[in-house]
């Protein structure tokens, strides 16, 4: 059966993968930006708009790393602001488990809820390092696995809360004199390893139940929380082969759940770059690059691995001769090479010999590789193709450019999908939850792990 596909929009900000300098590039914190890429992303009916998170700016040598994500507002503040100027969008949020409290995470989702009229999402993240800790007073509070457990008990608790409230509670009855339905709303009482709460939810049961639950972690104990909690996970794995592996991995985690494999969609990040040959692509996806790894930036980038001052040597040169210090960082609040750094090193080297790579050529060809590059055509095609063999059921788009870097997609793209079927030409139902093909969430579901 053909499978329809899921699009999805990342905002970009200023991050490692975008291009501040381009004379196209906008803002990362005008309201205007937001609302530019949301109603874009609404015009090409996508599913969803998605905003990242990260608790402290990140540092490179002991000074602000300013070529990377820099000056990031809070999500579900911009979302609600954006609920107003969209009408069928979802608005998905990063909001951090380790750091927040559930029921006021509760709330502010639930609000949301309310505000978008179902069309909140939350994407739960953990975060791992003491640095990021250290913006709370706490420092490296909970061991890495520890925070899956809790963010687990968090979700856990945050559907109490949720469930406390009928879908019915709110009778407001004249006759009787009631506002609320008796028994409508109940108490709830959470105990376990990581909360110990109780009392009153003070925000009626939003449209969807409960938000759409997105994951993003990648380690065995993130796949397991997504197969029993998430509707979606955002995940790293947008190369085909690579794509079926983690698809058929984690699709077959679920049923030990008691779901389908249709319940959770896996969509990966990618990026796309267009032109109106397959030459022209190319070459605009290599000017892309070059301009998103300067020399300095393919420096910081594997300073960031090496764990040491790389800046005396010349980003046109060969790889450092030192090898990497495993025990030193110089960069903090960088996920993406705190595992193996050793190995990955070893796999640079081989491959910067095998084809005679300098440290920025190597910088461009393993850091963030573009994924879809092409003609609008060939580009959709691709697209399709990538979902009907199971390496996704969609994808979160992370353009290059602020605010303006998904229209050419929505514009020459998006139309060659939905002609060939795969992919909606107007939204079916009002709550994010239509959109993903999800049941509203009843309560009373338990989550208990096998
Ligand atoms: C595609 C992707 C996007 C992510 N986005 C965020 C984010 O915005 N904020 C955040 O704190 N962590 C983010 N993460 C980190 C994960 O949520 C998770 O905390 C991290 O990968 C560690 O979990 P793991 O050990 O299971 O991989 C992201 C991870 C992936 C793969």
């Amino acid at each position: 059966m053909t499978k329809q596909i899921h699009l999805a929009a990342h905002f970009p900000g200023v991050n490692n993968t975008t291009v501040w300098s381009d004379p196209a590039s906008g803002s990362q914190i005008d309201f205007d930006s937001f609302r530019h890429l949301a109603q874009t992303a609404e015009r090409g009916k996508f599913d969803f708009f998605f905003l990242a998170e990260g608790l402290r700016l990140r540092e490179a040598k002991g000074r602000i790393h300013d070529l990377d994500v820099v000056g990031r507002p809070e999500s579900l503040t911009v979302l609600s602001a954006l609920a107003a100027v969209t009408t069928h969008l979802g608005l998905a949020a990063t909001v951090n488990s380790t750091f927040n409290e559930p029921y006021e995470v509760a709330r502010r989702l639930a609000t949301l809820d309310h505000l978008s009229g179902g069309r909140a999402a939350w994407n739960v993240v953990t975060s791992f390092d003491a640095f990021t800790g250290e913006n709370f007073r706490r420092g490296g509070f909970l061991a890495e696995a520890d925070r899956y457990t809790r963010a687990k008990e968090f979700l856990q608790t945050a559907r109490e809360l949720w469930d406390s409230w009928a879908s019915d509670a709110v009778a407001a009855d004249p006759e009787s004199g009631r506002f609320l339905r008796p028994g409508g709303v109940t108490s709830f009482r959470h105990q376990g390893r990581h909360f110990d709460i109780s009392g009153l939810f003070n925000v009626p049961r939003g449209p969807q139940g409960h938000p759409v639950i997105i994951q993003a972690g990648d380690s065995d104990e993130g796949r397991e929380f997504a197969a029993s909690s998430a509707d979606v996970i955002f995940s790293r794995h947008s190369k085909l082969e690579e794509g079926r592996a983690f698809y058929r991995d984690v699709k077959r985690r679920l049923a030990a759940y008691g779901r389908r494999p249709e319940e959770l969609k896996i969509l990966p990040a990618v990026t796309y770059v267009l032109g109106d040959t397959e030459a022209e692509a190319a070459e605009r996806a290599a000017e892309i690059r070059r301009a998103q790894v300067s020399p300095q930036t393919a420096i910081y980038f594997l300073e960031a691995v090496w764990g040491r001052d790389l800046s005396g040597y010349d980003p046109d040169g060969p790889l450092p001769d030192v090898e990497p210090n495993l025990d030193e960082g110089v960069s903090k609040g960088h996920a993406a090479f705190r595992r193996d750094r050793g190995e990955l090193v070893a796999k640079w080297r081989a491959l910067a010999e095998e084809k005679n790579l300098s440290i920025r050529e190597l910088a461009i060809e393993v850091s963030a590789p573009q994924t879809f590059i092409g003609t609008p055509r060939s580009v959709a095609d691709e697209i399709d193709h990538f979902v009907q063999t199971d390496a996704a059921d969609g994808f979160i788009f992370v353009p290059h450019l602020t605010p303006g870097g998904l229209d050419d997609l929505v514009d020459k793209v998006v139309p060659l999908l939905q002609e060939k079927g795969v992919f909606r030409t107007d939204y079916t139902g009002p709550t994010l939850r239509d959109h993903l093909g999800l049941a509203p969430r009843t309560p009373n579901r338990t989550e208990e792990t096998s």
